[in-house]
Order: structure tokens, then C-alpha cells, then sequence
């Protein structure tokens, strides 16, 4: 049977990192002989404007049918009044909740090719490899909200259930990975991570090969830029993780790099680069596409179980980035059209290589 592969390239540069994505995947399919139907449906603001709903019901419908789901970005000026009634945000969150996928891992590495483009010293990027796993379908991303002329409130809520079935999966991570997990909360002020980290630390007892320890979110900003080799998984809530990804972006370069894995219990899972929309930039065509690009070999990975394909997306993005072309936001010159066709060929000599190994 053909896997079946929802796409939903959304608004701003979506579309076209989401574009350049598929042809990977086309790529993979013909290379390693795979079928995979793809379907694209609008959420995000173009949803809003040709349905009025940022998530309409048939982009769901697929989505719930799909063996996995593929996200550019929603969002942009044009939807962001802060008056407005109905949101691009909105649809990708309600998607979220509705798929259950709880767990968001951001994997992060930094490709020695590209340290001189961050802000850190070289020396302080070496082997750099740690995976944020954000939960996602809690917080105050979900909690209740009011709006008065004079008030406004966003509740910040998280049950015993919701912080247990993700830190399991960073534990069981941590486990596969170097046995380390640091937990990221604000246990001192909030009565929400207070429960975070006794449910963590409770847990943490039928995880004894992991090594567990507690971070406050402040001085974890300031040590995700002076010690990024100390961490190996790191867990934390909703909007500290939102936000300590974005920072991490910046040492691997740009956040045009970065990609996410979504999951929930099945093994369909939603996929998506960290960055948003870029406004800024979009419809001119040259968006780096390679944190899509590197979202899809997650979604070979963890949804389709095709590992051996995941490692030869990896491996030529890996190619890329060493010999070019790069995009502006790495330094470089090359528009997103280029930068695919650079990712084809190296997938095609991968391909080649590895039929002939197995000849
Ligand atoms: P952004 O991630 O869109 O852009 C931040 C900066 O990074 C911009 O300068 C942009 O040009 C650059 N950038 C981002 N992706 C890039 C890429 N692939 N290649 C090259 N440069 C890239 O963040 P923002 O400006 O704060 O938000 C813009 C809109 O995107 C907002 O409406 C926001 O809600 C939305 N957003 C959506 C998602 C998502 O759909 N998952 C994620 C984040 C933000
Ligand atoms: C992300 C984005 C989203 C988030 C927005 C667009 C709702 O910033 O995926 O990181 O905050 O989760
Ligand atoms: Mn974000």
C-alpha cells in the first residue's frame, strides 16, 4: 500500500520549503522504490481566506486518514492584527490537539562546516547534538483565555497525565541516546512547573541508567549558549520550549535549519522546520528549505519506518551544507531552487552507491 503523505504548505514561505520537501520525497520514493501519495490541503491564514476557518474540516479529515502530515508555517502580517477575531495560529494549534501529538522533538546539531556563522565561539560548538522535547499539546498555549478592555488571562494548566506521557518519551530517548535528560521548569515562581518536576522526578526512578537533572528556564537560556555540549535531551513545557528552540537555532546557524517531529501515541505524526512563515522574505525564493527538507527525513524515520531513507536525506543535506550552495541566511548566495537541486543530486549519488553496494 502507498503511504499516504498530507501536506499542508500553509502561508509565507511554506509553500515553497513545502514544495522543495515533496520533491525529496519523490526523489526517495523513486530511488528506493516507494510509492507515496501525496495530498495538499490550505490551513493557516489561505484557509482563512478562502474558508474563513484557520483549520477547515476536510484539511483535518485528511489529516486523520494520513500515515503522516507535512506543515510549511502558517502566519503572517496580513492575519496578525492583534483585534482579530480568528487567527492562522489557531489552525495549526488546534491541529495539534486534535492528532494528540503531545511530543515535539527539535533535534539539534551544528555542522562544523557552518560554526563560523554563529554567534558562539567555535570551540564551544563542537559536537554539539542535543534533542528538545517540547510538550505540545498542553500549557498556556491551551489553557483558558479572557480578554477584557482592561484585563487579559491566559491560563497556564498541566495535569499529572500530561507531563508523565512526555517526559517518558524524553526518558526513553535519553535512554537511546547518551543517558542524560535535563529537565527545564520554572519551579521556584510557578505552581505548574513545581508539578512538572516532582512528576519528573518521580518517574525518573524507573529510569535509573538516565541521569536526571532540574534547570530553571532563565539560567538555561544563558547556559544552552555557554555550555551546549553539557545537554544530550532536554525536556521541558510548551512555551519555554518554543522559545529555547528558536535560541538553539542560532547556534546551528540559522533557524531556517531546524526541524520537528510532532508525535502521540500512533505513529502518524505531524512534521514541520521550527520557523515560521518569514514574512520577510517570502515569495522571493529563497528560503532556505533545508529545516523542511531535514523535517521529512524525520518523517521517514518515525512515521513510515524507513530509517536506512531518513539517513540518505540527512547525509545529502550533510553534503550541502559542506559544499554548497547555501542560502542567504547561511552566508550564501543560492535561491531555495538551487539549494533542492544541490539535495537531488547528492540523494542520487547516495542512491547509487548504496544499489551498488547491494548489487
Ligand atoms: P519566522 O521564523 O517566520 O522568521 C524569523 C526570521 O528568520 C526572519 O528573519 C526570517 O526571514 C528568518 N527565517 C525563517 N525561516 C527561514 C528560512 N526557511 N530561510 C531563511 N530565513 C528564514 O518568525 P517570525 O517572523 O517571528 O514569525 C512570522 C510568522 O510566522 C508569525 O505569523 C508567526 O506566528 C508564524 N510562525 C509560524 C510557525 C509555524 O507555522 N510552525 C512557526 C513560527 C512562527
Ligand atoms: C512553532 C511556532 C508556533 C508555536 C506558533 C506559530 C503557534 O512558533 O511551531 O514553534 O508557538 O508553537
Ligand atoms: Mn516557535
Amino acid at each position: 500500500m502507498k503511504a499516504h503523505i498530507v501536506t499542508l504548505p500553509g502561508d509565507g514561505v511554506g509553500p515553497e520549503v513545502t514544495a522543495a520537501t515533496v520533491a525529496v520525497l519523490e526523489a526517495v520514493a523513486e530511488h528506493y522504490d516507494h510509492g507515496f501519495r501525496f495530498s495538499h490541503h490550505p490551513i493557516g491564514g489561505c484557509a482563512i481566506d478562502a474558508t474563513g476557518e484557520p483549520l477547515p474540516a476536510a484539511t483535518l479529515d485528511a489529516c486523520r486518514q494520513a500515515d503522516a502530515v507535512l506543515l510549511g508555517a502558517v502566519g503572517g502580517p496580513r492575519w496578525s492584527d492583534p483585534e482579530a477575531k480568528v487567527r492562522p495560529e489557531q489552525g495549526l494549534l488546534a491541529l495539534r490537539a486534535a492528532l494528540g501529538v503531545y511530543a515535539n522533538l527539535r533535534p539539534l546539531t551544528v555542522h562544523p562546516a557552518l560554526a563560523a556563522l554563529s554567534p558562539l565561539k567555535n570551540e564551544r560548538l563542537h559536537e554539539v547534538d542535543v534533542v528538545f522535547v517540547r510538550e505540545l499539546t498542553g500549557g498556556a498555549y491551551f489553557g483558558a483565555k479572557t480578554r477584557s478592555d482592561e484585563t487579559a488571562t491566559d491560563e497556564c494548566r498541566y495535569t499529572v497525565a500530561e507531563v508523565e506521557r512526555v517526559a517518558r518519551r524524553a526518558f526513553e530517548l535519553a535512554r537511546a541516546r547518551r543517558h542524560h535528560l535535563t529537565s527545564v521548569d520554572k519551579a521556584n515562581v510557578l505552581e505548574t512547573s513545581r508539578l512538572w518536576r516532582s512528576t519528573v522526578t518521580r518517574l525518573s526512578a524507573e529510569y535509573p541508567d538516565v541521569r536526571l537533572e532540574h534547570q530553571l528556564v532563565d539560567s538555561m537560556a544563558m547556559l544552552l549558549l555557554t555550555q551546549p555540549q553539557r545537554y544530550d535531551v532536554v525536556v521541558t513545557e510548551n512555551l519555554f520550549g518554543d522559545i529555547l528552540t528558536d535560541e538553539a537555532a542560532a547556534l546551528a546557524g540559522s533557524l531556517g535549519l531546524l526541524p520537528s517531529a510532532s508525535l502521540g501515541e500512533g505513529g502518524r505524526g505531524l512534521y514541520e522546520p521550527i520557523h515560521g512563515s518569514a514574512p520577510d522574505i517570502a515569495g522571493q525564493g529563497v528560503a532556505n528549505p533545508l529545516g523542511a527538507i531535514l523535517s521529512a527525513a524525520l518523517l521517514l524515520r518515525h512515521s513510515l519506518g524507513l530509517d536506512a531513507e531518513a539517513r540518505a536525506v540527512e547525509s545529502a543535506v550533510a553534503q550541502v551544507l559542506e559544499h554548497g550552495p547555501r542560502s542567504r541566511d547561511l552566508g550564501g548566495q543560492a535561491g531555495t531552487a538551487a539549494v533542492l537541486d544541490a539535495v537531488l543530486v547528492a540523494l542520487a549519488d547516495d542512491a547509487a552507491n548504496h544499489h551498488a553496494f547491494f548489487a
